[in-house]
């Protein structure tokens, strides 16, 4: 089910800067680049560590943690489109997102972590 929330004017960060934004179980990484909000969930999908406290690079964001880069506008891995992080569109100040089911979310988030454990070991493998 498509659902919409409004992001209070306060929350909404400023051009070149970024801000968190809780509601409900999420917690998203809002951005304003250039004039235009990107949002993606705010967990790295590898070990969970704070997206919004990542290096921005253009429209890339390189977690701190390990390094991997996602591309804000599709929310996929860079070289990836297996691995991604929740993206969301942002409209006139809202967010919308898709709403899951907790059991499709549990089935989203282990076939990320999954893909991910096959991009770590193989990574490791080859050195
Ligand atoms: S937690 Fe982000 S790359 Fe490992």
């Amino acid at each position: 089910m498509m659902r919409r929330v409004a992001v209070p004017a306060e929350k909404l960060p400023s051009c070149g800067g970024r801000a968190l934004f809780e509601f409900e179980d999420k917690s998203l990484a809002l951005f304003n680049i250039d004039g235009r909000l990107h949002a993606i969930d705010d967990g790295c999908p590898h070990q969970g560590a704070s997206l919004c406290g990542g290096q921005l690079q253009g429209r890339v964001i390189q977690c701190r943690a390990h390094g991997l880069r996602f591309n804000l506008e599709t929310g996929y891995l860079l070289n990836s489109t297996a691995i991604k992080v929740g993206c969301y569109q942002v409209e006139r100040g809202a967010i919308k997102y898709l709403s899951y089911s907790p059991d499709q979310q549990l089935i989203n988030r282990l076939s990320s972590a999954l893909a991910l454990a096959l991009v770590f070991a193989f990574a490791s493998s080859a050195r």
